[in-house]
């Protein structure tokens, strides 16, 4: 939530920030700003999206170079111009930039207006940084000394990178639950919130940590604690290409990366799963089986789309490790006083690693002794950093707010974690893990298959694009992939849609079935089939509009739904990462059709790095 950026160093520093901001977009789109710093601050700002603020200020003197900006995802206060940031102190000297939530801010606020402090924004961030101004002037020291003065009386998540007027060149940057990244380059230095903003400039990285505080300048890059101990900065080497994140002749993010699936899980899969051989080669796991092998019990905390993938990852494990699977939402687990006990598994599912209540869930569970297992999208995120051992899904950065191919990516990390632990704990027998490695290796091929004929579901969605409401249902496997369904097409469409184990419908979504209501079946072969068949009748008996997803050969659902779509036949265990792709598609038409920006819908953002 929140995107920040900033740049200092001998190159116009408003067409990188601004650049970086538009790839950060994804972070949150209320409003946009920017500060410069050139003889004086200058700050620009608005509600609205990048493109409003770029538009709104051409012609003005944009000369800098060294500037910070800002994409908001509003918290405290409404989207405006006001509220938007960076924000300026009461001197008018320092400006500052916050990716996070002050929750002592009413308190801080209380003691500034009692000094004679005035406000002209609802925001969080405006009370730090006149904390932080007045620090420096009661206590006549510098910004860095001030900034780490008031941190330590701070309760919450920031990233913030302030500029003073006073100190050229200089970017005070610190960091504690939200991300930021600093890019090193000759003579020049960028932050960001993730590495977006720099990948044509540089790939040296520093991954800053919670606590630290960065001192940049152009030559320079200071980390100290907010202990004034000096820290060695370390430098890892980016492994992204700037086409990874252009939208490469597709007319949205959200189409390039469903169609980029085939590539992705096999990304995934490759130098892992080599079904001839009969081996996966995960090394977190292997690191790890002991505990996976006695393991009592396995608890998975998730946001969102993730938490659908744990919530499948619950049915294959149960089913073929035979260790107790629970699935918790990361925002309950957090705050409610679970049984952890020592040697419990604890796996976070998360595409961004960012994720403010992954993060403090697992945070919390570390304490407690258990053993933090990570599958995360974005190398290098808290999340992977703070795990035991992990695994990446290797999807490559995902742009388009909706989840679609990291959410493949984790089914096939999780389903191959599975087959490992199981072949290691022997509670499969060899030739159902050799089927399933070879059926596993087969759906980048079928995913493929699927995507030649997404235009039936274009068809498909223009035909349903006047729906008020819609339900999914999918029995077992499929369940997940009826929940995740039902997901993408409210996020997306802005249709209400619900999703549903299918025989449950009966205990309640039953009633909101009339002609009008497009009921989607997720009813690929699998051995609940002729159990769903009869639901899909159920639904017809009351003149509901059967879509369903069925497997090729299936000739018994067509005479019933009014609208089918075939996927290739698979193992019920592989399925789902079939199913899911036509999901998306529908979900993706039908908010084309209705005139979304399926990038970006409303009020969503990519990455919540606020709880
Ligand atoms: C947001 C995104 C979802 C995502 C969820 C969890 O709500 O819009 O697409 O599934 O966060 O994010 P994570 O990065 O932890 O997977």
């Amino acid at each position: 939530m929140c995107g920040i950026v900033g740049y200092t160093g001998t190159k116009e520093a408003y067409p990188i920030v601004i650049t970086g901001l538009k790839r950060l977009e994804y972070r949150g789109y209320d409003s946009t700003g920017v500060a410069l710093l050139n003889n004086g601050l200058k700050v620009y700002k608005k509600k609205g999206r990048v493109s409003d603020l770029e538009e709104a200020i051409i012609g003005m003197d944009l000369h800098a170079h060294t500037g910070i900006g800002h994409t908001r995802w509003a918290t405290h206060g409404e989207p405006s111009d006001v509220n938007a940031h960076p924000h300026t102190s009461a001197s008018g000297k320092l400006a500052m930039i916050h990716n996070g939530i002050i929750e002592n801010y009413t308190q801080l606020k209380k003691e500034l207006t009692n000094k004679g402090y005035v406000f002209t924004s609802e925001t969080d961030t405006e009370v730090l940084l006149n904390f932080i101004e007045d620090i420096k002037e009661n206590n006549q020291c510098d910004l860095e000394e001030a900034v780490r003065v008031a941190l330590k009386r701070v309760t919450g998540a920031y990233v913030i990178l302030l500029l003073d007027s006073e100190n050229p060149d200089t970017i005070i940057a610190a960091r504690k639950g939200s991300p930021l990244v600093i890019g090193v380059g000759k003579g020049e230095h960028f932050l960001g919130s993730d590495a977006s903003p720099m990948l044509e400039y540089t790939k040296e990285v520093v991954y800053v940590n919670d606590y630290e505080l960065a001192i940049v300048r152009p030559d320079e890059l200071i980390l100290k604690n907010l202990g004034n101990e000096k820290i060695t900065p370390f430098v890892t080497r980016l492994d992204m290409e700037l086409a990874a994140i252009e939208k490469g002749g597709y007319d949205h993010f959200m189409l390039k990366e469903i169609f980029e699936q085939p590539s992705t899980i096999h990304d995934c899969l490759r130098g892992r799963l080599d079904a001839a051989a009969g081996t996966i080669t995960m090394k977190g796991i292997q690191d790890n089986i002991q505990h996976f092998i006695n393991a009592n019990r396995i608890i998975i905390v998730a946001c969102g789309t993730s938490w659908h993938a744990a919530l499948l990852a619950e049915y294959i494990i149960e089913e073929l490790c035979r260790i107790p699977v629970e699935v918790e939402y990361a925002s309950e687990f957090r705050y409610r006083n679970p049984i952890i006990n020592k040697g419990d598994i604890i796996i976070a599912i998360s595409q961004s690693g960012e994720t403010a209540d992954t993060l403090v869930a697992i945070e919390r569970a570390k304490e407690n002794g258990a053993i933090i297992f990570g599958i995360v999208n974005v190398v290098g995120s808290s999340i992977a950093r703070i795990s035991n051992g992990g695994a990446y899904t290797h999807a490559g950065p995902e742009i388009g707010v909706a989840s679609t191919k990291a959410f493949t990516g984790q089914l096939a990390v999780l389903t191959m974690m599975a087959l490992k632990i199981a072949k290691e704990k022997g509670t499969i027998s060899d030739e159902r893990y050799t089927d399933l490695l070879f059926e596993l290796e087969a759906v980048p091929e079928k995913v493929d298959a699927i995507l030649k004929t997404a235009e039936q579901l274009k068809t498909i969605a223009l035909k349903y694009k006047g729906a008020a409401d819609a339900l999914y249902l999918g029995r077992g496997y499929n369940f997940p992939i009826a929940l995740e369904g039902a997901l993408k097409l409210k996020e997306i469409s802005y249709i209400h849609a619900e999703g549903y184990p299918a025989a449950e419908m009966k205990h309640g979504p039953i009633a909101l079935v009339d002609e009008n209501l497009p009921v989607v079946f997720i009813a690929t072969k699998d051995s609940y089939h002729e159990k769903i068949v009869s639901n899909i009748q159920e639904i017809k008996a009351r003149k509901g509009k059967v879509i369903a997803i069925i497997t090729e050969g299936d000739d018994l659902i067509p005479g019933m739904a009014d609208d089918v779509f075939y996927v290739p036949p698979a193992d019920e265990i592989i399925a789902p990462m079939l199913s899911t792709i036509p999901m998306q598609l529908l979900s993706y038409y039908m908010g084309i059709a209705r005139g979304v920006d399926v990038d970006k819908p409303r009020n969503l953002a990519k990455s919540v790095t606020v709880e």
